[in-house]
């Protein structure tokens, strides 16, 4: 039997955003947090490096904001950067009362003015300012959190629920704009149930699993995005797919982040003749943006028939390596690399996305009642390139400004009226999963191959042709069949692959992660690439 639950919140997505956003609301409001998988599935837990701010007295706001700026290559919309930077101490200030054990800086004593915690460099960054737990920041901030949300009564963390679709007054055949709920796969029961919530929070993070190689966790799928577009929402910059420049490259490793923390702290680059060769194409060398060092990595291998690069420490002292850098130690030691005596077998692995959902300065969607937070969202923080460590900000920044609203609204929304329940009549159990298995690959190679780092006209017309068939056969598959989390997933991220595309398409220049080799010039005007959903009206 399917459920009807009723929420004042619910938040899709218990990553950083999600929790951050469900901790910031007031404890009389009921809660639900929706986990697709285990609460810990989502790319916070598995961040490293750590969150840019502003915390030291010899850095300052503008140097911050030029650098987001400068990496973002003219398309960060620079309102939206000052106010991420401006509200960063706070948002660390939070972080810090909540609990997190942030690596505290050796040298401050007790007492003594400064800053009291370590911070660590990273590409495009022309300060120290980033906070970290050594390099497992976001387990640390995670595990903070949660432990946190488990303490509130107000707060229900439901895992293994997959949402599937927002139900919006529109959908049900209203004239009015206003998202009511959402139906939600319960994966215990089998069941889809019926949430019905007076805010709705899309905190699902990115689509980087729509690439065959990439450094996050599985469930990256652009749910959120997917399903903020089907409800009628516009979403911006999706073809700026971030590429992070070294991800670990074995052939039993998956997924593994080298953090960028380690070119930080001074990892070099090098061929496999232990030449260096980031000095070829940008005087920041390794710490030049990831958009740039990716692409002169992908370059060298093309160049050399290569199947990595190399990313060297071992000349800094091997105390330091372990203590900075334990996770990343540990884990090329159980591959058998000794990163204190050997350089790291590296790659560069779709990482994050930059554009997303639209949404203003409090996370508003073109949905009243429909928030976006973290990745799944485009507030015009980072351009057409990402800066490092400022997409944790982000979330947290983000969250709590979304948060701040929702109450200010509290009033004027009442819990919507009796839904619908799911209506399962026309399907059946499906007899052919295999079909699922290979469009998931199949879609995931041809974007790596075809909408990957280095793209051309031909290149995104094939993948679009392709996702095109992809897309009406999964349409067919979902009017025909039982959902099932694997179907939900291959729908949402079928769906965020052709805005990918689209978006790319509709970019004739090369600027920032769009790169193409038919358009290698910069326009000098840097305009945004909205998508408009069919029958969009700006309310
Ligand atoms: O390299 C890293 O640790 C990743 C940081 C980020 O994506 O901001």
């Amino acid at each position: 039997m399917s459920r009807h639950h009723q929420h004042d919140v619910l938040v899709i997505g218990s990553g950083g955003a999600g929790l951050s956003l469900a901790l910031n609301l007031p404890e009389h409001l009921r809660v639900a947090v929706l986990s697709k998988g285990e609460l810990a599935g989502g790319s916070t837990y598995w961040a490293q490096g750590g969150v840019a701010a502003v915390l030291d007295d010899s850095d300052n706001i503008e140097s911050h904001v030029h650098d987001t700026l400068v990496a973002g290559a003219g398309l960060c919309h620079e309102d939206a950067v000052r106010f991420t930077v401006e509200h960063s101490r706070e948002a660390i200030q939070w972080l810090i009362e909540q609990g997190v054990p942030f690596t505290r800086d050796d040298d401050h004593h007790e007492g003594e003015p400064g800053f009291a915690f370590h911070l660590t460099r990273e590409g495009g960054h022309s300060h120290r300012r980033i906070i970290h737990a050594a390099d497992a920041t976001g387990t640390a901030i995670f595990n903070t959190l949660l432990a946190r949300a488990r303490q509130r009564p107000n707060i229900e963390l439901l895992e293994q629920r997959v949402a599937v679709d927002l139900i919006t007054e529109r959908k049900l055949g209203g004239s009015g704009n206003r998202c009511l709920g959402a139906y939600v796969l319960n994966r215990a029961s089998g069941e889809v149930d019926t949430f019905a919530a007076r805010f709705v929070v899309l905190a699902t993070g990115g689509a980087a699993k729509v690439y065959l190689y990439t450094s996050n966790p599985d469930g990256t799928c652009g749910d959120g995005i997917a399903m903020a577009w089907r409800a009628g929402c516009r979403v911006g910059n999706l073809e700026f797919n971030q590429f992070h420049p070294t991800c670990l490259y074995h052939p039993q490793a998956k997924n593994f982040l080298i953090t960028e923390a380690l070119r930080g702290e001074g990892g070099l680059l090098r061929l496999p003749n232990g030449e260096r060769f980031m000095d070829r194409f940008d005087a920041r060398a390794e710490l030049a943006p990831r958009d740039i060092v990716a692409r002169a990595i992908d370059h060298e291998m093309k160049r050399l028939g290569i199947d990595c690069v190399y990313l060297d420490i071992s000349h800094r002292p091997a105390e330091f390596i372990k203590s900075h850098f334990p996770t990343v130690y540990e884990r090329c030691l159980g591959y058998g690399i000794d990163i204190t005596v050997q350089p790291i077998p590296v790659v560069p692995a779709a990482h994050y996305t930059c554009g997303g959902v639209v949404v203003d300065s409090r996370g508003h969607t073109d949905v009243n009642g429909l928030y976006a937070i973290g990745e799944t969202s485009f507030t015009g923080l980072h351009g057409a390139n990402r800066l490092a460590s400022n997409s944790l900000l982000e979330c947290f920044v983000y969250a709590r400004a979304a948060a701040s609203d929702i109450l200010d609204q509290l009033e004027q929304v009442a819990m919507p009226p009796a839904l619908p329940s799911w209506d399962a009549s026309q399907v059946t159990d499906s007899d052919e999963d295999v079909i699922i298995a290979h469009n998931w690959d199949e879609l995931r190679r041809f974007m790596w191959d075809y909408v990957g780092i280095v793209r051309t006209s031909k290149r995104l017309q094939r993948a679009q042709h392709r996702v095109r068939l992809l897309l009406a056969e999964i349409d067919e598959f979902y009017s025909n069949y039982r959902v099932s989390r694997d179907l939900i997933e291959l729908r949402n991220l079928a769906l965020v692959a052709d805005l990918m595309i689209r978006s790319a398409m509709l970019r004739r220049e090369s600027r920032g992660l769009h790169y193409t080799l038919d358009y290698p010039g910069l326009l000098p005007e840097a305009t945004d690439t909205i998508l408009l959903p069919a029958g969009y009206s700006a309310a």
